[in-house]
């Protein structure tokens, strides 16, 4: 199957991020052909400055690369790196009725939070259905907010492919169905707006320190601990299987350990689980060269399929 998923870059990658997004992509790699892009012209939509938008970019390149995209498997570009999905952009605009965008969830939320209206934001569901189209994507793999999103792609789709015949290939979505929400250390949803987050790169000290500030019950030491809505205990078994997970519940109720000890174990199951990926990350940030080979590689390889399907896009239209 070919599948595409579209990174936005938006700062530091925390562990709801790897459980949630992240790992499930690096394992999708495995049996389908994957394209994966950095959606640098989709975080235009919400970026303040240069700066930062180019060091989200890269953060998030190198960050991917580490945790296991394996550029041997994976098609891994930088959106603007291939221009070309800007021409299908406008291309699809004509075959997107403006009733459409304006029933947009994403677009009406933003509104609604008090992001400007600007046509970036009001047509970003057109770029994406670019994005999608232009590599004749079968599944796109998305959070329940982007499911809209993929509908209103087979819409654009079918509305050209009526009009002009079968060029484009209509995508369906995948939703991860028994994927958890993680919880931050405040039991909300773990995200980086809540300042409820544990970041995935962090150095051993600091890792702790904010292991340390997980809110739990305050059951005195010598007590047995209730696992059962425990955050700390919701964290940790991410990283453990059925049968470490039942020792954990055994270490919760014979109380002789407190939550201390938990926090501390949590801790190492981080740093355990991330010692391969911090040591990739490293190679990585002191061979940006490579990453840049990279990036530009997989540029090149989604060219090509965009060139293809480009010609027969002008071709079927008139252009
Ligand atoms: P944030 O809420 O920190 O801004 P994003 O919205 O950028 O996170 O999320 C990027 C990806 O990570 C999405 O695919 C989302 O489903 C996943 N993700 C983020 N937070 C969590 C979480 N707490 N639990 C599970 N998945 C998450
Ligand atoms: N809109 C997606 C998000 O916010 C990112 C994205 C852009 C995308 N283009 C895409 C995802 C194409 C999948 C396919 O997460």
């Amino acid at each position: 199957m070919r599948v595409l998923t579209g990174i936005q870059a938006s700062g530091k990658l925390h562990i709801g991020n790897y459980f949630g997004a992240m790992k499930p992509m690096v394992k999708l790699q495995e049996e389908n052909e994957l394209f994966t892009f950095i959606a640098n012209y989709h975080s235009l939509t919400t970026s303040k400055d240069a700066k930062t938008l180019k060091q989200y970019t890269i953060d998030a390149a190198v960050d991917y690369l580490s945790i296991g995209i394996d550029p041997t498997k994976t098609t891994f570009w930088v959106q603007s790196h291939v221009p070309e999905v800007l021409e299908l952009y406008w291309i699809l605009s004509k075959f997107t009725p403006m009733g459409l965008l304006e029933r947009g969830h994403s677009y009406k939320d933003k509104v609604a939070n008090g992001i400007s209206a600007n046509h970036a934001l009001f047509s970003y569901p057109v770029l994406m259905a670019a994005d999608i189209l232009m590599l004749d994507t079968q599944i796109v793999p998305v959070g329940k907010d982007q499911i809209q999103h993929v509908e209103m792609t087979r819409d654009i789709a079918t509305k050209f492919n009526n009009e002009y015949g079968d060029i484009f290939v209509l995508p369906e979505h995948r939703v991860e169905a028994d994927l958890a929400t993680i919880p931050g250390i405040d039991g909300r949803k773990m995200s980086k707006s809540y300042d409820n987050a544990i970041d995935l790169f962090m150095d051993e000290k600091p890792l702790q320190k904010r292991c340390n500030k997980i809110i739990s019950s305050s059951t005195p030491l010598g007590e047995a601990l209730a696992w059962e809505d425990d955050n700390i205990y919701a964290l940790a078994s991410l990283f453990l299987d059925e049968t470490q997970k039942q020792e954990l519940q055994v270490r919760y109720q014979s109380g002789l350990e407190g939550y201390g000890h938990f926090k501390k174990y949590l801790k190492e199951l981080i740093w355990e689980e991330l010692g391969e990926a911090r040591e990739k990350r490293a190679y990585y940030l002191s061979h940006m060269d490579e990453v840049n080979d990279i990036l530009a590689h997989g540029a090149t390889k989604a060219s090509k399929v965009a060139q293809a399907k480009m010609s027969k896009v002008r071709e079927a239209i008139g252009l």
